[in-house]
């Protein structure tokens, strides 16, 4: 900490990482090979990145997630340049939470996070929910960076970007390795899952078919736990789970196919790459465990969202673009103010799934096709999944941080959909 600011430092910078023993693949990291330090923080708390650029092409990196200035927010109009820097710094003022940062450089945002370039940001509020929780990390809280690689035989990264499936294989990786497992010494553990693939959608639950519990979204913890045994989880969302352990019996974290819509709406259609049977995480008992606390009934207080006399605006997803217009940077979509709820109608009117992810304030899920969100969908979120011929409708308030001059971005987060122009932008006034 210097002069009350809490600094990290990344460097983007290429590196080789064994994603598969025996294999060395080049591979782009955040101060690693491969992936990027987990940086920490507590709410109330002012930071700062110091990132410098040792990759051979312009970057980006933008916090996902984080209520930020739109001039720290490190989308497509704060590029940074081979070897040069950029230190963005704000005050973070949102529950605890878990966030992550990846490159957002327009048009190339699938191939540098493809690459590795992908880390997580965690907030901390020290409420008591949230220490009655697993909380110590790489211990009992365990980070799960999803992603997924088509590597060559000779350990180069396929780099093929395949119309429809965009860079998608079938080398899933947790935290940058293949068949990954993890011993553990209590008997519950916390996992704090990211799907930070590009393209894959995973319909995660454990290989026993047992529950688990949800205690977290996008934005934060959820009012209470919720019980599950399938849970889908489309590029950029994160969840965290708890999951119960006995002595001496493995539990692995899988990936089931997804759901056909058999009813309109629930599940992915065929289409972009979807869940498929993965094993992705083992978690192995030590044979005497620790006990850990049972997870609090209440865990957050979610206010109803705001509607009354709000704005409306819409915004029809069809597999190219949005509202009919391919991304254009010199283009404000939508301008917002300060303090004035927005609800936004978001039609997919495409027979894929599609995904939807507003920069800055988190937002709350009114009605997927007209009925309820199910309780998964019930927090605070900042990217949901659109059903195929469906919609959703969120309700948002943009606070804090007016600016008419650098834009948030708002995008289907199936990156090479958002590169190739389902993305706009607006400014908040
Ligand atoms: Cu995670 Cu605009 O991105
Ligand atoms: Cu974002
Ligand atoms: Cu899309």
């Amino acid at each position: 900490t210097e002069d009350g600011v809490r600094w990290f430092t990344l460097e983007a910078r290429p590196g080789r990482a064994d994603i598969v023993p025996g294999k060395s693949t080049p591979t782009w990291g955040y101060s690693q090979d491969l992936l990027g330090p987990t940086l920490r923080a507590r709410t109330g708390e002012t930071v700062g990145v110091r990132v410098r650029n040792r990759l051979p092409e312009p970057t980006s990196v933008h916090w996902h997630g984080m209520h930020l200035p739109a001039a720290c927010d490190g989308g497509p109009h704060q590029p940074i340049a081979p070897d040069a820097g950029w230190e963005p710094s704000w005050t973070i003022a949102q529950p605890a939470a878990t966030l992550w940062y990846h490159p957002h450089p327009h048009g190339s945002t699938q191939l540098h996070t493809y690459r590795g370039l992908a880390g997580l940001f965690l907030v901390d509020d020290g409420t008591a929910a949230g220490t009655a929780l697993p909380h110590e990390y790489g211990v009992d809280d365990l980070p799960v960076i999803l992603q997924d690689k088509k590597l060559n035989a000779d350990g180069t990264l396929d780099e093929r970007n395949e119309a429809g499936t965009g860079l998608t294989g079938p080398t899933v990786t947790v935290n940058g390795i293949a068949g990954a497992y993890a011993p553990v010494a209590t008997d519950r553990v916390r996992l704090r899952i990211l799907n930070g693939s590009t393209m894959r959608v995973y319909n995660l639950g454990l290989d026993d078919d047992g529950e688990f519990e949800m205690v977290a979204s996008d934005g934060g913890l959820l009012a209470a736990p919720v019980r599950l045994r399938r849970l889908l989880l489309t590029p950029g969302e994160r969840a965290e789970v708890v999951v119960r352990l006995q002595a001496g019996r493995p539990r692995t974290l899988r990936s089931f196919p997804a759901p056909l819509p058999a009813r309109k709406g629930r599940g992915p259609s065929a289409g972009a790459a979807q869940g498929e049977e993965f094993e992705l995480l083992r978690l192995d008992p030590r044979p005497q465990l620790r006990a850990g606390t049972a997870t609090p009934s209440a865990l957050a207080v979610i206010p109803p969202p705001v509607t009354a006399s709000a704005v409306a605006r819409t915004f029809e997803l069809d597999g190219n673009t949005i509202n009919g217009l391919p991304m254009d940077m010199e283009r404000i979509d939508v301008t917002a103010t300060v303090d004035v709820p927005e609800v936004w109608t978001v039609t997919n009117t495409h027979n894929r799934v599609h995904n939807f992810h507003v920069h800055d304030n988190h937002f709350q899920v009114l009605d997927v096709n007209g009925g309820p969100p199910p309780p998964e969908l019930a927090g605070w979120k900042d990217t949901v999944s659109v059903p195929p011929s469906g919609s959703v409708r969120l309700a948002v308030v943009f606070r804090d941080y007016a600016d008419p001059r650098n834009p948030y971005m708002y995008h289907c987060h199936l990156m090479r959909h958002e590169d190739d122009g389902m993305m706009g932008q607006f400014v908040v006034v």
